[in-house]
């Protein structure tokens, strides 16, 4: 992760809940940070992320809806634990709060509650206690998630340069679409008049290109001294965090803004058509950067690769693959078109044939895969093994250099090492009501079109018959044969026509 973090550049870089989660368990960087923080102000990280996204027309709460494999507040989290512990950073969440909850408790951030959600200046008000002991607040948006550290940063060092009430981060677009425009006191003012909200643009106002972000810094006393001055009395009847730079107009207090240096950082995504929009960049940048690490993507924009998948150099991955989630692949490894592959870790020297689905798996080094293989969670392929075409493993162990080529279930399954499972092979581990073993040991031959009825243990070298149905165990180098014997009927065919003429003519059957 470090290596990933560190080989990314510009605004783009993907910030991964992993390196949050390292910084708060590691128990060093948490004092050393506690102590950079005596004696420069307390600094304190809202994140708003309590709205319900209603333009999304979603069930799921808008920050639990994913960019690059995660949910956008996942992202914002990421980023503020880089600026401050994460036990200073304070997620304000509302809406399906206990699911956010859930699904963010690992990163070590805090929660406040906002039960009704009436705006973003109400969201602050509901923060008032948690936020007491600190100096200052950087407030963040859950749903902007390109955000990067340096950019908080960069608010935070001018608010205190300025020594000002507020600040706030803003960006020059091409297309200020609908969000809030800022007003400085002059065109090259670092200081702002006034933030208007898009409903309430004029028409004039319309042509402003400096949007408001979105993100702010705060004085906490400056700010919940004046907080309680916001009212509704405006198009959607709601208490604007906007607002206040009005307020601490009129009282001569500084409220200043500062640009972002990359517009695209600041992108909330309040549609569907936004949040895919998103989505892209950071998955074209999570390209890039494996490129830079020396991965090769053939075709990247037809790949989706989540942001915390890691990859190991001098490994192709071909168009149309998925790498979701926590998956590692590692070097050498080749991922041909069309797989999509989820929690897995690939070893080095790989080959992934076409259209493999693969969850919570694990592949040795120079294991082969496909075309077609489903590995489902708990399969665990040894090296230099095969897995081929429409051949389905679920929890199961495949030795070292064993081969399962073809139409093969294989499920619960301890296998050996060298094992050869002929085509159409079924273990039946499952007898309606629980699941069982089979377990097959080094070097046996496993026919065609076998069932092993679960429990049941194959021995050492032992050789199963084509089509034979295994109910007992095998000894080991013995040869189990259970399937009825053939009989050859001479003639059959020939009687079966003569009948069958006969029939057609109208002539009583012999029997
Ligand atoms: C807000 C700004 C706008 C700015 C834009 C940038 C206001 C009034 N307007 O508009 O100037 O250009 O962000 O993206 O602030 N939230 C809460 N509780 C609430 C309401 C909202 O936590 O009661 C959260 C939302 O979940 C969201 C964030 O605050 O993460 C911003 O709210 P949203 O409704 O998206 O504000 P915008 O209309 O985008
Ligand atoms: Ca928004």
């Amino acid at each position: 992760m470090v290596q990933f973090a560190k080989n990314v550049a510009g605004a783009l870089r993907a910030i991964t809940s992993e390196t949050a989660q390292n910084c708060c368990l590691s128990g060093i960087l948490w004092p050393m940070a506690k102590t950079t923080q005596t004696g420069s102000p307390r600094t304190a990280i809202a994140i708003m992320a309590a709205g319900k996204g209603t333009r999304l027309k979603s069930k799921l709460p808008k920050v639990l809806h994913e960019v690059g494999g995660k949910p956008l507040l996942a992202h914002v989290i990421a980023a503020a634990s880089k600026v401050v512990p994460a036990s200073d950073v304070y997620c304000i969440i509302g809406h399906e709060a206990d699911r956010v909850r859930e699904a963010l408790a690992p990163t070590g951030a805090g929660f406040v509650l906002q039960k009704e959600q009436r705006g973003t200046g109400h969201a602050l008000m509901v923060a008032r206690e948690a936020l007491a002991g600190y100096d200052q607040v950087l407030v963040l948006s859950g749903d902007a998630p390109l955000i990067q550290a340096q950019t908080i940063e960069k608010l935070r060092d001018f608010h205190a340069a300025k020594k000002a009430a507020m600040t706030l981060l803003t960006a020059v677009l091409e297309v200020p679409a609908a969000y809030g425009r800022i007003v400085r006191k002059g065109p090259k003012s670092d200081e702002v008049k006034a933030i208007i909200e898009f409903k309430a643009l004029s028409k004039a106002q319309h042509k402003i290109c400096e949007i408001n972000a979105g993100f702010y810094a705060f004085d906490v006393p400056l700010l919940y001294d004046n907080i309680d001055k916001l009212s509704t009395n405006n198009a959607h009847g709601e208490y604007y965090l906007t607002d206040m730079a009005a307020i601490f107009g009129k009282m001569k207090k500084r409220v200043v803004a500062v640009q972002a240096d990359d517009a695209s950082e600041v992108l909330g995504g309040n549609t569907r058509a936004e949040l895919v929009e998103i989505d892209q960049v950071i998955r074209l940048a999570k390209c890039k950067q494996l490129m830079n690490d020396g991965v090769t993507v053939f075709y990247p924009q037809s790949c989706v690769i989540d942001c915390d998948v890691e990859v190991g150099a001098d490994t192709v991955i071909e168009p149309f693959v998925q790498l979701l989630g926590k998956t590692k692949v590692g070097s050498d490894t080749r991922i041909h078109s069309y797989s999509v592959i989820r929690n897995v870790e690939i070893g080095d020297g790989v080959t992934v044939l076409p259209g493999c689905v693969m969850d919570d798996s694990h592949v040795q080094n120079k294991a082969t895969l496909g075309p077609y293989s489903r590995l489902r969670p708990g399969s665990n392929i040894g090296e230099g093994a095969k897995v081929g075409n429409f051949v389905e493993t679920k929890k199961i162990n495949l030795g070292k250099g064993s081969k399962v080529n073809h139409l093969t279930y294989v499920g619960d399954a301890e296998i050996g090492e060298k094992v050869n499972i002929g085509a159409g092979t079924i273990t039946c581990n499952y007898d309606g009501v629980n699941k069982h073993k089979t377990i097959i040991e080094d070097g046996v031959f496993v026919g065609s079109d076998s069932t092993l009825v679960a429990p049941v243990k194959i021995g050492k070298g032992a050789y199963i018959a084509a089509a034979t149905c295994v109910t007992e165990d095998v000894p080991s180098e013995a040869l189990a044969l259970g399937r009825a014997r053939q009989i050859n009927k001479e003639g059959w065919v020939r009687k079966k026509k003569t009948r069958q003429s006969e029939l057609a003519k109208g002539a009583e059957p012999h029997h």
